[in-house]
């Protein structure tokens, strides 16, 4: 426990990471859910129960910071399908859950540049990002086997409209998290030769 309270936007940031992370958690269990059993719902049940696990990282980093999490409303995912459109196979759910996944860690990767990051901060980004390293990874090799079936123009033209969707969402929702990000950024030193 730290006796300094943290700094405001910080607290808000690791509050909005928890919601996401308990977001992704209940998308993708639903998508789960709805699959036949076999690699690809086993490999889909590991991941909503990694991010259901970093949920409860992000608690514990608040807790050990001395700060409580904040309750938010709205999360990025709660609006992706909306904009994206529902995935009608299983070619689209994966590739709607790239698109997301390389969008947490581009996030969680930004974050992590911040040079005078505080070690429990650190530590917890550390942990997440390697199993979103294997997230996005998973979904790669399995929408690579998945060419033969639906046509390797027809994936890549599938995520490219994700793609498109995922800048509308972030452009329209992220504001506020960009705003707080920006101000933790101008008020650290940035590693950018990484
Ligand atoms: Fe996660
Ligand atoms: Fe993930």
């Amino acid at each position: 426990m730290t006796s300094e309270p943290i700094d405001e936007n910080l607290r808000w940031i690791l509050s909005f990471y928890r919601t996401s992370e308990i977001s992704g958690a209940l998308f993708f269990g639903q998508l789960a859910r709805s699959m036949r059993p076999g690699p690809v719902q086993r490999d889909m049940t590991q991941h909503f129960a990694d991010e259901a696990q970093h949920a409860h990282y992000w608690t514990a980093c608040l807790e050990q910071l001395g700060a409580s999490a904040l309750r938010l409303g709205q999360s990025y995912q709660d609006q992706y399908i909306m904009a994206a459109g529902m995935p009608v196979n299983l070619m689209e759910v994966l590739a709607i859950t790239q698109v997301f996944e390389k969008r947490v860690f581009s996030q969680y990767a930004r974050h992590s540049r911040l040079l005078d990051l505080h070690p429990v901060v650190k530590k917890t980004l550390t942990k997440i990002m390697d199993d979103e390293r294997w997230h996005i990874e998973w979904i790669r090799d399995a929408l690579a086997g998945m060419r033969d079936d639906y046509g390797e123009d027809v994936i890549a033209a599938t995520l490219a409209r994700f793609h498109a969707a995922d800048e509308d969402v972030y452009a329209k929702t992220a504001t506020e998290h960009q705003e707080r990000i920006d101000y933790l950024m101008a008020h650290s030193r940035r590693n950018d030769s990484k």
